[in-house]
């Protein structure tokens, strides 16, 4: 099913919670959610639900209008971060449970809602468990219960907030995995807010980036890492440094000094500078950024150096291989390799 969220504005008592939204969401995709607390995820993905409705603007499931259809007429699933489970139900009793409420014209018989709430339970490898209590499961297989549950109604979209936030790095990586896998087999259109870019990045087939009631960006993981629409983005997803930079006769000048880096493409001007660690070359030359190493750490199997640069010690970090000699103090020139120069606005 697509969905297209068209110039959605809401407020709550006058605060706007969201401006001007608009975002399409492809039929069949896994698209995620991404940005800082407060930034509007929840809200927007409880509008396209129907547990809100917005302040102005439409979304649309396909061509009709569902603006303000409740979320039964949408038929969405959903699963949030801390969704409960029927505790007094058994976990069979749970995945069936909005079949069985069904109005009776579109109502499966018994047996056939207890065939398809066994078949989900093994699609999330719970089979076995069907006559447990939830106090009886472990958190993640609460969640897998929970996602059952969402998928039982054969949903035409299913939103999931933050359904694995609760739990261990492990545990999420496995579920986020299956959560994949699952997308996969079953074709449903999945909106997926999350906090964690590393999750973002891994699962989905796009990104929404937002921040403050407002979409930054939305593209492809390897678009938004790779070539991030604004500041924000470029902060937000993944490493990165910035330092005030200036375009003059086709290339970059830092503390008015050239850095031996040719400025492409860009318009004379004063900006910043934007490269991420990996993307940075230990150079010797004069025409280069320099700085002290202020301190280090192991990363993996590098070793992340924090440079203080210039006069007023703007940090920057780089990746070093992690047996590279450089210690506290140890002057290193560098130029970034790949970077994103974004003009001040005028
Ligand atoms: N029912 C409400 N009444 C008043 N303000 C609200 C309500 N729901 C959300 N807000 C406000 O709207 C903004 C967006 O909230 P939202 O829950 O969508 O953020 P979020 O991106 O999901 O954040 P988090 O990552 O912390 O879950 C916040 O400033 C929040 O305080
Ligand atoms: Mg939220």
């Amino acid at each position: 099913m697509q969905v297209s969220v068209k110039n959605v504005r809401k407020e709550f008592d006058r605060f706007p919670a969201l401006h001007d939204v608009s975002l399409d969401i492809v039929s069949g995709e896994l698209i995620a959610l991404l940005g800082p607390s407060g930034s509007g995820k929840t809200t927007l993905l409880r509008l396209i639900a129907g547990l809100e409705y917005p302040t102005s603007g439409a979304i649309y499931f396909g061509d009709e209008d569902a603006s303000h259809k409740s979320v039964q007429e949408r038929n969405v699933g959903f699963v949030f971060q801390h969704y409960a489970l029927f505790r007094h139900m058994t976990i069979l009793e749970n995945v069936s449970f909005g079949l069985k409420v069904r109005p009776r014209e579109t109502r499966p018989a018994a047996a056939e809602i207890r065939r398809k709430a066994l078949e989900l339970l093994d699609l999330v490898q719970l089979s076995g468990l069907e006559k447990r209590y939830p106090n009886q499961l472990s958190g993640g297989q609460r969640q897998r219960v929970a996602l059952a549950r969402a998928l039982a109604i054969e949903p035409r979209v299913l939103l999931l907030d933050e359904p694995f936030g609760a739990l261990d790095a492990q545990v999420r990586r496995e579920l986020r995995k299956w959560l994949r896998e699952i997308h996969d087999r079953t074709g449903h259109t999945t909106v997926f807010v999350t906090h964690d870019q590393e999750e973002a990045l891994e699962l989905s087939d796009r990104l929404c980036v937002m921040s403050q009631g407002r979409i930054e960006q939305v593209g492809t993981p390897d678009d938004v890492y790779d070539r991030p629409a604004s500041p924000f983005v470029f902060g937000f997803i993944g490493e990165s440094s910035e330092l005030p930079a200036t375009v003059e006769n086709g290339e970059f000048w830092v503390d008015g000094r050239a850095i031996g880096v040719a400025a492409t493409d860009q318009a004379p001007g004063k900006g910043k500078l934007y490269f991420r660690p990996h993307d940075v070359d230990l150079v010797e030359a004069d025409a280069a950024l320099a700085g002290v190493v202020a301190g280090h750490r192991r990363v993996g199997g590098t070793r992340r150096v924090e440079l203080s640069v210039g006069g007023d010690h703007r940090k920057v970090e780089l990746d070093l291989p992690f047996d590279h000699p450089a210690g506290e103090k140890t002057r290193l020139a560098f130029r970034p390799r790949r970077w994103r120069f974004f003009p001040e606005a005028v």
